[in-house]
């Protein structure tokens, strides 16, 4: 069994993580902290009563380093690294669900702050599963995608020769509010969502220019990419809907069922999809079809899973050497 912590045992994705861990049948839960500690996993999460009964200690790079092979960063972005930099070089594996480790060095300051691990910033692996998997099995710094970046670069990538690159790509995206962790805030408040829909940070969200790095890293090519996303009235999952020009005529769902043909987690569909499909599982829903040379892709996933902690587990599965879908849920919450 290899042993594995997490950081950030308290929040949204650090509490997906401890369930898919519990029940993993290679990694063995052994340390699990908060920012305070002193606590025990029930009392911050009371739907593990009965479940798991363990301690969670304050945060502390020497006990990460006592207590596990792998962490995994359930924490915001500059409290990762803050805990990367210690562990990575005492031989820790590290999976970041945060944006610390995600893009070019350039690109990261002028969209978050300045970084404070420079020195590791070259080692980390995106975890895009389906398109990094080969580089995962040999990091051990991976670095989780930003849930939005997930959903959008699988369903476009695909298409990115047969589209029109110089021509504005446009990202409709809607999340439930879990996707901004557990932290109140006015817009999470229920009385603003409930029974409400609204755009926030239109055209300058910071995963804009992640979603634009990845295409030209992956694709060599410099895309307009214009992303909103809105907040809607569901607790988790995220739906995609992109518009591109094609330049070429082509059948779109041959296309993803071409390029998904070996990524068992990807599931083309022949009707437009829909979060509560993929809620409680890893799968990413893709759907696409054309209007002349219009495009439109639409894909859905679970922020919480696939847009994070399945995600996650998923490179901790490579970069330990097992399956990729080991202890990967897939049975979505329906009805
Ligand atoms: N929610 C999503 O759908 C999603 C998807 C993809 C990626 N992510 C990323 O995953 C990371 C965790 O997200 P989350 O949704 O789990 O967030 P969350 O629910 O707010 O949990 C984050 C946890 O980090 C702990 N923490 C430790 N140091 C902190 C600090 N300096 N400032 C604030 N909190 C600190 C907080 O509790 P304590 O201080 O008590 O320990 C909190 O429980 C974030 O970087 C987020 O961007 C989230």
């Amino acid at each position: 069994m290899v042993k594995v912590g997490v950081i950030g045992a308290g929040g949204y994705t650090g509490l997906e993580l401890i369930k898919m861990l519990i029940n993993h049948p290679e990694f063995e839960l052994s340390y699990l902290a908060t920012t305070a500690g002193d606590s025990m996993i029930e009392q911050l999460h009371p739907s593990f009563a009965g479940v798991v009964s363990m301690s969670v200690e304050k945060a502390d790079a020497n006990s990460v380093i006592k207590h596990c092979e792998l962490v995994f960063l359930a924490l915001p972005h500059q409290a990762s690294m803050g805990f990367a930099k210690e562990i990575l070089d005492k031989g820790v594996k590290v999976v970041d669900l945060s944006a610390d480790y995600r893009l070019e060095l350039d690109t990261y300051e002028k969209t978050y702050c300045k970084h404070e691990d420079k020195a590791h910033l070259d080692d980390a692996v995106y975890a895009l599963i389906e398109y990094y998997r080969e580089d995962l099995k040999k990091t051990k710094l991976a670095a989780g995608p930003g849930c939005y970046p997930t959903a959008t670069l699988l369903g476009i990538l695909p298409f990115i020769p047969y589209i029109d690159t110089s021509a504005p790509l446009f990202v409709d995206a809607k999340s439930g509010v879990s996707g901004a962790g557990k932290k109140l805030s006015e817009t999470a408040h229920f009385v603003t969502i409930n029974d409400n829909i609204f755009a926030y940070n239109p055209l300058k969200h910071r995963h804009a220019p992640e979603i634009a790095e990845k295409i030209e890293k992956i694709h060599h090519v410099k895309m307009n990419v214009n992303f909103v996303p809105h907040l809607i009235p569901a607790t988790r999952g995220e739906l995609i809907s992109i518009y591109a020009t094609l330049k070429e005529d082509i059948d779109p769902l041959e296309i993803l069922k071409k390029h998904y043909a070996h990524d068992k987690f990807i599931r083309i569909r022949e009707n437009p999809v829909d979060i509560k499909s993929t809620a409680g599982t890893h799968f990413c829903d893709i759907y696409a079809a054309k209007n002349g040379n219009g495009l439109f892709v639409n894909s859905a996933i679970d922020n919480l899973l696939r847009g994070a902690s399945s995600q996650a587990l998923a490179a901790a599965n490579l970069m330990c050497g097992f399956d990729e879908g080991m202890g990967i849920p897939t049975i979505a919450y329906m009805p």
